[in-house]
């Protein structure tokens, strides 16, 4: 949890356009969130949202993948540059690498990632494929705390798109991501507000919200919560 006071330190981890990055950038310089993204690092060095992150005065870093010869000793060297920060909380943000339990692990609790899909519905990757796929009427991205198991683990928040009947991928990809990013936006909120915490049953708490449900509408993205504020 975030010490009172103390400006929450945000690292966040991308592997390329970074939109829900900049979502988090832009919270934390712009609204008076009391947060800052010490760093943005990448396992790609040509990740388009590291130009983005520096034009913002952000430090940012590459972590090639490339350059290691297991993942063991990839995620050693991930974890090294991310602790020189000494970030609180570790956002994934179309990070596309799984990470080691060891990773994980060492940052538990305070390792956070969005998934483009309404978990426990199609973990793993062409979510927005799937979910057309099935037929799906509703699909949805939640923000969750990661555990050494794929796309799985303690939801901090979800949220939901109608899915139409024309809808191509890009369609419903593009949809989604308003939601993604009000989303990843209120989290970071609660995050630097110290309003998080898990109960035994692993399951999140965010103290005086009463839902963490988000819903694209034809007025943008809504929360029942946003009615309690
Ligand atoms: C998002 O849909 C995110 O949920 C998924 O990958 C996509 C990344 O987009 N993990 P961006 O890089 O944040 O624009």
């Amino acid at each position: 949890m975030t010490p009172k006071n103390d400006a929450c330190r945000l690292v966040v981890l991308i592997s390329g356009r970074g939109s829900n990055m900049q979502a988090i950038v832009k919270t934390a310089q712009d609204t008076g969130v009391n947060a800052r993204v010490c760093a943005v690092i990448s396992n790609k060095p040509d990740a388009a949202g590291l130009v983005w992150a520096h034009e913002q005065g952000v430090d940012t870093r590459v972590v090639s993948h490339r350059d290691y010869p297991s993942r063991e000793a990839f995620d050693a060297d991930l974890a090294r540059a991310i602790d020189a920060y000494e970030p609180h909380y570790v956002l994934l943000a179309g990070f596309m690498r799984v990470l080691t339990p060891a990773f994980v692990e060492h940052f538990n609790g305070r390792l956070i990632n969005i998934h483009p899909s309404l978990l426990p519905a199609f973990p793993g990757l062409h979510t927005h494929q799937q979910a057309l796929a099935l037929g799906v009427q509703w699909h949805g991205c939640t923000v969750h705390f990661v555990t050494p198991v794929l796309d799985h683990g303690p939801i901090l928040a979800q949220g939901i798109v109608p899915v139409m009947a024309s809808d191509t991928i890009n369609d419903l990809s593009d949809r989604l991501l308003s939601v993604e990013h009000a989303m990843y936006e209120r989290v970071v909120r609660w995050l630097a507000e110290g309003r998080v915490t898990l109960d035994a049953l692993q399951r999140v708490h965010v103290q005086g919200v009463a839902t963490r449900s988000f819903v694209l509408t034809s007025q943008g993205v809504q929360s029942p919560e946003f009615c309690h504020e």
